[in-house]
């Protein structure tokens, strides 16, 4: 039997439709998708979800779609997957030495169909719009969401209009928005111009909006945090680490663990620390000063996927924070940057934003906020290969000119082609 679930305002708590096309409240409040959870059998449920675990073929056998009851429960013929999720949760090794954290699990999101953890909020995202009739959708992005939306979109043979800043995606990012086919939109102006204006257009020429604003793509996110508490067979980790900018992944990481707990399909709350970019840090900044919410105008950091100054989810951000007596921590550009060295050098590697999760574990821990002892999970968001310029401009140590001084380079050597060069280069 299906859970039943409705939209719901995080403010005004009216009630819409699940598909009610729309994405805030009358009111102006953002949407969540409620479900009653009342009548679940929560030991039956988990063991649905571990006899899907490794199937080989349909719905099932995706990351997100395995937990369909608390995602979005519909026919196969709705689904737009790509087999999504079923990524590896890794032992953190030289990273979490560094940090100070050497019980930290690093989950590597970065090895999704696109490179991005943006994929499994897109597979339900798509799949929402294939159920009402989408025919274009369209995004604001730093690069993953319109990657991934791209790729979705061709999958279902939707168009795909995507908004990004001018100039200031990653290469990696943007060469797969136009190699899927994606009608791309550079924006004069920053990402959160760039969100302004897609809200817009969406609206004016009624095209299926896919930020995370859109409540199925948080829905899909929290399948991150299902798939890794499986993977640790439901045992829960002290805290959660986990980078913030428009702050839909983390309000998707809470409102998993809400649900589960609701469930009591787990007895424990984790902590949950949302890292920013020093120069992106709006929630760190109202969380630090206990003020009220005043967003940054100029948004500026190495870590593109986060350099956005006016989070669209920050209220939902906030909520989840609070419930699980987490922190907002802020990292800069020398300390993300070198936290990426330590996370690449450990054979993992990340893209800079997703490496704010070191950065402030090793910060936090540093503060005796998190006990060196806790054993934690880091969320990788992105590949280490979408920002190649940011690894090469590293290691020829050419960041020195926004403070990042290239203290673990690991510069190509040039050598005559002889035997003794090779010698003298590897001695070395
Ligand atoms: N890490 C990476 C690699 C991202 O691409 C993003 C967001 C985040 C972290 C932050 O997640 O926004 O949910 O707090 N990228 C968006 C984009 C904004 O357009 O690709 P968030």
């Amino acid at each position: 039997m299906k859970i039943k679930s409705w939209l719901e305002c995080i403010n005004c708590l009216k009630s819409y439709d699940l598909f009610d096309l729309r994405y805030t409240c009358k009111c102006g409040g953002l949407l969540d998708v409620k479900r009653d959870l009342s009548r679940v059998n929560s030991k039956k449920l988990v063991r649905k979800w571990e006899e899907r675990w490794g199937m080989k073929n349909g719905a099932a056998s995706s990351g997100v779609w395995r937990y369909k009851e608390l995602i979005l429960d519909t026919d196969r013929k709705n689904i737009v997957s790509k087999q999504e999720g079923n990524t590896r949760l890794y032992p953190s090794g030289k990273a979490g030495l560094y940090a100070g954290l050497p019980k930290l699990l690093l989950k590597h999101e970065g090895e999704n169909p696109t490179g991005s953890f943006k994929d499994r909020g897109m597979t339900c995202g798509t799949t929402a719009a294939n159920i009402i009739g989408a025919k274009i959708v369209a995004c604001a992005s730093t690069g993953n969401t319109s990657a991934s939306m791209a790729a979705y979109a061709a999958k279902a043979g939707f168009k795909s209009v995507i908004f990004i800043p001018s100039g200031k995606i990653a290469y990696g990012k943007l060469a797969q928005a136009l190699a899927y086919g994606g009608k791309t939109l550079q924006v004069e102006g920053n990402f959160d111009d760039a969100m302004a204006l897609v809200q817009d257009v969406c609206k004016e020429l009624n095209i299926y909006l896919l930020n995370s604003i859109n409540p199925f793509r948080i829905e899909g996110q929290k399948a991150i945090c299902f798939e890794i508490l499986q993977q640790l067979d439901w045992n829960v980790p002290d805290w959660f680490i986990i980078p913030g900018g428009n702050l839909g992944n983390n309000t998707a990481l809470s409102k998993a663990l809400m649900e589960l707990y609701e469930l009591e399909i787990i007895k424990k709350i984790p902590r949950i620390a949302v890292i920013q970019a020093a120069g992106a840090n709006p929630l760190y900044t109202m969380w630090k000063n206990k003020t009220s919410f005043v967003p940054v105008k100029n948004p500026e950091t190495i870590a593109t996927a986060i350099k956005i100054g006016n989070p669209i989810s920050w209220e939902k951000s906030l909520r989840g924070i609070e419930w699980s007596n987490g922190v907002v921590e802020e990292a800069t550009e020398q300390e993300i940057m070198e936290a990426k060295a330590m996370v690449d050098a450990a054979g993992i590697g990340a893209e800079p934003a997703s490496c704010c999760v070191v950065a402030g574990a090793k910060k936090l821990v540093a503060a005796g906020v998190i006990d060196k002892k806790a054993s934690a999970v880091g969320i990788l968001t992105g590949n280490l290969l979408k920002d190649p310029d940011a690894v090469i401009n590293y290691h020829f140590d050419k960041l020195r000119g926004i403070g990042v001084n290239g203290q673990f380079k690991n510069m190509p050597v040039q050598i005559p082609a002889t035997i003794e060069a090779v010698k003298r280069a590897i001695d070395n």
